[in-house]
C-alpha cells in the first residue's frame, strides 16, 4: 500500500509533467523557421461576437506560436497597445459595430500575424406611444405622441404612421393625428452611424371622437370559489348612461326587462363552478355598447391532501401487513426489526385522484401521488429500499435523494446501479456532514433514469422528505399541522383525466408544461388553517415550469412569506417576500400569519416583474384564465404564539471566505450553457458536449472550496442543480449578492446572456456526481455533466484516508469511468491511479 501511495505521488507529479511535455512538443512541431504564426481570437460566450449593451464579452486569442506574444488594438485606433494576454474582456455600452485587432507575436521567431474581427452591439429600438386616454382608444383628431430611445446615441428615427412605406417624420419624438378610425400600425426605423438598421411596430386603435365605453370591474375578484358573491361594478364615460346586465347564453337584448339586473352595480352569487360571461350593455345618448367580462367560479372542492409520513423507527401499515403474513413467530420479528429500520417503498402503478370525477393512471411511490414523505433526524443513518414493482416496460429506475449528501453510489447514477423491474435497491443515506449531523432541510426523491427523468417523474415517482435536526426544532417554529409541505407540480391531462406526457419536441421548445397546477397532486384543494402562524414548506417539483409564488386574500392584499429556508436548510435572518419565484426542484421554507387577512387567502402563481429570464409560468383555470392554485380557508379566533427569533443559522464558515475574497478568486470551471445540435437534430449543452455518464467533465478537490461559473450562452433560463452538496451564490459576484439571497442552495437559476457565480464544498465523499439543468426535458436532452471528487493532495495519509472512504459502489463505477475515460489526456494517469487505489481500498 504505502509503495502505491508512492506511485500514485509520483504519478500525480509526471501527471503535469505530461501535460506540460505534450504543449512542449507540439509547439516545437508547429513553429517552423520563418513562418509567420497563425493568429486568431474567438468571442465568448457568443460565439458570433453578439454581445448586448452592457453586458461584457470575452475574446480568447489562440495561435500556434511556441512563445506567442498578443497585443490587442481594442478602439480601431490601428495601435496594439491596449492591452496584452491571451484573453481580455470588453462591455460596451452603446450599439454599433466594433472592429478588434489582434496581434500575435512570436517571440522566438519575431514573426507576426494580425486578425480583425468585429463585434456587434445590436441596435434595439423602443418606443413608447401615448395618447389621451390611451393608444387602445384615441379619438379621432387628436394626437398620438412617440418617442423612441435606442442604445446607440447616434441614432437617426424615421416613422411611419400609416405603413405606406414613406416616412412621416423623423427624430426621436413625433406626434401624428389620425383621421379615420381604424387600427394603424406606427413603425420607427432606427439606423446608427455604423449603418446598423432596425425597427420596430405597435398598433394603434383609433376611435369615432365620441364613442361610448364602458368597462367592468369584479369585486373580489373575478376569479371565485363556489358559493363566493361577486359585485360587478360598471363604469363609462357617458353622461347619463343606463345599464343592463345579464350573464349566460339568455341575453336577449331587447330592452331593460331582458336584463338580470340594472343600475351601475350588480351582485351575483355564483355557486355552480365553470366560467359565467357577463354582459354589460350600457346606453347613452342613442348610443349602445355591449361589453363582457368572463367570472371564473371553481370548485376547491377537494381537501389538501398530506402525504402520509413514513420515519424510521415505526412501522408502515404495509409493513405490518406483510409481517403478519409470517405464520413463524422468530421470522415475523425480523421482518418487523427490518422493516423499522429500513423503509421500504414499492413503486407501483396505481389510480390516484389527482382531478375531480375519474382517477389518474401513475407510477408512484406506495400508490400515491406524491409518495409517502420521509421524515428523519438529522444524524441517524437512514436506509430506504425501493422496490420496483412498475410494469416491464416502464424499465428500471433509479432514485435520487435530492439535495441530500451522501455517497456517489447511493446517489441513483442515471445509468448505474438501476432499479430493474421486479428488483430492489437498499440507499444508504448516513445524514451527516464532516462528522457532524446534516443541516435540518426540506427536500425531495425522485427517479433519475438517464433520459426518461421527465417521464417518469410526470408519470409520478416525486415525493417530499424532511429533515429534522435540534437546532430547528430548538427554534420553536410551528409544528405539526402546522407545519404543511406542499408538492407544486403541472400537469396535463386528456380526455377521461390520463396523464398526457407531451413535451415539446426539439429543444429549444422541449418543455413539459401542464395545464393544470397541482398541489400535493390535487388541482385547487383548500386547506382549512386556524388564525395564526403556519409554516409551509414550498417545492417546486413540476418539469419544466417556475412559478412566482404569491399569496393574496379576497381583498386582494398581498399576504406576505416570511422565508426562514431554502434548498439547504435555514436562512440566517427571516425575511419577508411578497413573492417567492421557485424554479423547478427549488424550495422554500416560509412562515405565513394567517391572523391579520382575510377569510380566504390564495395561493397563486403570479406573473414576475422585470427580469431578463424565460417568465415563470402561470396557474390556469379549466378555460386558460389566471387563477390561484389553492385556498387557505382561515377558521377560528387569533391564537397567541410566542415571538421568533430573526436569527435563525449562520451559514458554514467556509463561506465567510467567499463573501468576502470570492469574487477575486478565478472559477476552477465554467460551464457553458448552450444550444447544440447534430445529426440527430438539437440538444442542450454543457461545455459543448451531450451529457456522456463515461465521461468525466470536472475534477474537484475533496474538502476544497470550489469556484465554479455557469455562462448561459442559450436562448433561455435554466435552473442548474449540483449533486452531492450545498452551494452558495448565484449572482455574477459574492460581494454583491443581497445579504437575504445568500442562502444554502442546490438549485440556481441562470438567466440568458448571464454569468452567474457558485461556491461550493464538497465533503466526505470521493467519486462521480451529476450536475445539470433540471427542467427535467433539459436534463434528459443532454444538459447534463459529471464532476469527480478526488482526494486532497495534501499528503499520503490524507489520500489514504480519503480514499478509505469511497464506498464499494462508488468504486465500481469509479472503476468504470476511469477505466473508459483512459484516452490519453493528463488527467489519464492520475485517474487510474486513483482507481488503482480505490479499488484496493475497498
Ligand atoms: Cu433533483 Cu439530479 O436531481
Ligand atoms: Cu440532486
Ligand atoms: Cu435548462
Amino acid at each position: 500500500m504505502e509503495r502505491l501511495l508512492a506511485h500514485l505521488t509520483r504519478a500525480v507529479a509526471t501527471g503535469a509533467v505530461v501535460l506540460i511535455g505534450i504543449v512542449a512538443a507540439s509547439s516545437v512541431r508547429a513553429a517552423p523557421a520563418a513562418a509567420s504564426p497563425t493568429a486568431d481570437f474567438q468571442c465568448y460566450p457568443s460565439s458570433s461576437c453578439v454581445v448586448y449593451p452592457g453586458n461584457p464579452i470575452t475574446l480568447y486569442a489562440s495561435s500556434n506560436a511556441a512563445q506567442p506574444d498578443y497585443e490587442w488594438d481594442l478602439n480601431n485606433d490601428g495601435a496594439y497597445g491596449d492591452q496584452s494576454g491571451s484573453s481580455v474582456n470588453q462591455t460596451f455600452t452603446n450599439a454599433g459595430i466594433y472592429p478588434i485587432s489582434l496581434r500575435v507575436t512570436d517571440i522566438a521567431t519575431k514573426q507576426s500575424a494580425v486578425v480583425t474581427h468585429n463585434v456587434t452591439v445590436p441596435l434595439t429600438p423602443s418606443f413608447t406611444c401615448s395618447a389621451t386616454p390611451s393608444c387602445n382608444a384615441v379619438p379621432v383628431g387628436s394626437a398620438v405622441e412617440v418617442d423612441a430611445t435606442s442604445d446607440s446615441p447616434s441614432a437617426s428615427y424615421s416613422w411611419d404612421f400609416n405603413s405606406d412605406g414613406v416616412p412621416d417624420a423623423t427624430g426621436a419624438h413625433a406626434t401624428y393625428t389620425y383621421t379615420q378610425p381604424g387600427q394603424h400600425g406606427i413603425t420607427v426605423s432606427v439606423t446608427d452611424s455604423a449603418g446598423q438598421a432596425s425597427s420596430a411596430t405597435v398598433l394603434v386603435t383609433v376611435e369615432a371622437a365620441d364613442a361610448l365605453h364602458a368597462s367592468i370591474a369584479c369585486s373580489p375578484s373575478c376569479d371565485v370559489p363556489a358559493g363566493t358573491d361577486v359585485t360587478l361594478t360598471a363604469s363609462s364615460d357617458g353622461h347619463a348612461p343606463n345599464y343592463g346586465w345579464n350573464y349566460g347564453t339568455d341575453f336577449t337584448g331587447s330592452g331593460p326587462t331582458a336584463y338580470r339586473s340594472v343600475g351601475p352595480a350588480w351582485l351575483q352569487r355564483f355557486d355552480t363552478p365553470g366560467r359565467y360571461v357577463i354582459v354589460l350593455r350600457a346606453t347613452d345618448n342613442g348610443q349602445t355598447i355591449e361589453v363582457s367580462q368572463a367570472v371564473t367560479v371553481s370548485a376547491f372542492n377537494q381537501p389538501l391532501p398530506i402525504p402520509r409520513v413514513l420515519s424510521p423507527g415505526k412501522l408502515s401499515p404495509a409493513d405490518r401487513a406483510r409481517c403478519d403474513l409470517q405464520r413463524n413467530r422468530f421470522l415475523r420479528d425480523n421482518c418487523l426489526t427490518a422493516a423499522r429500520q429500513t423503509l421500504v417503498i414499492h413503486m407501483r402503478q396505481a389510480e390516484v385522484q389527482l382531478l375531480p370525477g375519474q382517477k389518474t393512471r401513475m407510477w408512484t411511490f406506495d400508490g400515491t401521488f406524491p409518495g409517502p414523505t420521509i421524515r428523519a433526524q438529522s444524524g441517524q443513518t437512514l436506509k430506504v429500499r425501493y422496490v420496483n414493482d412498475l410494469p416491464q416496460a416502464a424499465g428500471p429506475m433509479t432514485i435520487h435523494l435530492h439535495g441530500d449528501h451522501h455517497p456517489s453510489a447511493d446517489d441513483g447514477q442515471p445509468d448505474d446501479n438501476l432499479i430493474y423491474p421486479g428488483g430492489d435497491r437498499t440507499y444508504t443515506y448516513p445524514l451527516t456532514e464532516d462528522g457532524q449531523p446534516e443541516r435540518s432541510a426540506f427536500r425531495w426523491y425522485h427517479d433519475h433514469r438517464m433520459g426518461e427523468s421527465g417521464r417518469d417523474v410526470w408519470n409520478g415517482l416525486a415525493g417530499m422528505f424532511i429533515l429534522d435536526d435540534h437546532v430547528d426544532s430548538s427554534l420553536h417554529l410551528p409544528s405539526g399541522n402546522r407545519d404543511v409541505p406542499l408538492m407544486v407540480t403541472d400537469r396535463r391531462f386528456s380526455p377521461g383525466n390520463q396523464l398526457d406526457y407531451s413535451p415539446g419536441a426539439r429543444p429549444p421548445v422541449d418543455g413539459a408544461i401542464g395545464d393544470h397546477v397541482l398541489v400535493n397532486g390535487t388541482y385547487r384543494p383548500f386547506h382549512d388553517v386556524s388564525m395564526g402562524l403556519y409554516r409551509l414548506r414550498l417545492l417546486n417539483a413540476s418539469n419544466w415550469c417556475a412559478y412566482n409564488f404569491q399569496l393574496v386574500d379576497q381583498h386582494q392584499q398581498v399576504v406576505p412569506f416570511s422565508q426562514i429556508g431554502s434548498d439547504g436548510g435555514l436562512i440566517p435572518r427571516r425575511t419577508d417576500r411578497d413573492t417567492i419565484l421557485l424554479g423547478p426542484a427549488e424550495r422554500a421554507d416560509v412562515l405565513v400569519d394567517f391572523r391579520h387577512f382575510g377569510d380566504d387567502v390564495y395561493l397563486k402563481g403570479v406573473p414576475q416583474i422585470g427580469g431578463s429570464g424565460t417568465p415563470a409560468c402561470q396557474a390556469t383555470d379549466d378555460s386558460g384564465n389566471p387563477g390561484p392554485i389553492m385556498v387557505f380557508r382561515v377558521t377560528g379566533n387569533g391564537d397567541p404564539y410566542p415571538a421568533l427569533p430573526n436569527g435563525l443559522r449562520p451559514l458554514p464558515s467556509w463561506t465567510d471566505a467567499v463573501w468576502n475574497s470570492g469574487d477575486k478568486i478565478r472559477a476552477n470551471h465554467t460551464f457553458q450553457l448552450a444550444l447544440g445540435s447534430d445529426a440527430r437534430g438539437a440538444h442542450w449543452t454543457i461545455d459543448g458536449r451531450m451529457y456522456d455518464p463515461r465521461r468525466v467533465d470536472t475534477t474537484v478537490r475533496l474538502g476544497a472550496t470550489t469556484y465554479w461559473n455557469f455562462v448561459n450562452d442559450s436562448p433561455v433560463t435554466h435552473y442548474m442543480h449540483v449533486h452531492d452538496d450545498a452551494c452558495v451564490g448565484g449572482g455574477s459576484s459574492f460581494s454583491r449578492l443581497a445579504v437575504a439571497d445568500r442562502a444554502l442552495k442546490d438549485t440556481f437559476r441562470v438567466d440568458p446572456h448571464t454569468t452567474i457565480r457558485i461556491a461550493c464544498r464538497f465533503a466526505d465523499y470521493l467519486g462521480i456526481y451529476m450536475i445539470h439543468c433540471h427542467m427535467l426535458e433539459h436534463e434528459d436532452n443532454a444538459m447534463m455533466a459529471q464532476f469527480l471528487v478526488v482526494p486532497r493532495l495534501a499528503s499520503a495519509r490524507q489520500i489514504r484516508l480519503d480514499i478509505s472512504r469511497v464506498s464499494q459502489g462508488a468504486t465500481r463505477r469509479l472503476h468504470s469511468v476511469l477505466r473508459l475515460s483512459r484516452s490519453g489526456d493528463s488527467w489519464a494517469r492520475v485517474k487510474h491511479d486513483l482507481w488503482l487505489l480505490c479499488h484496493l481500498a475497498a
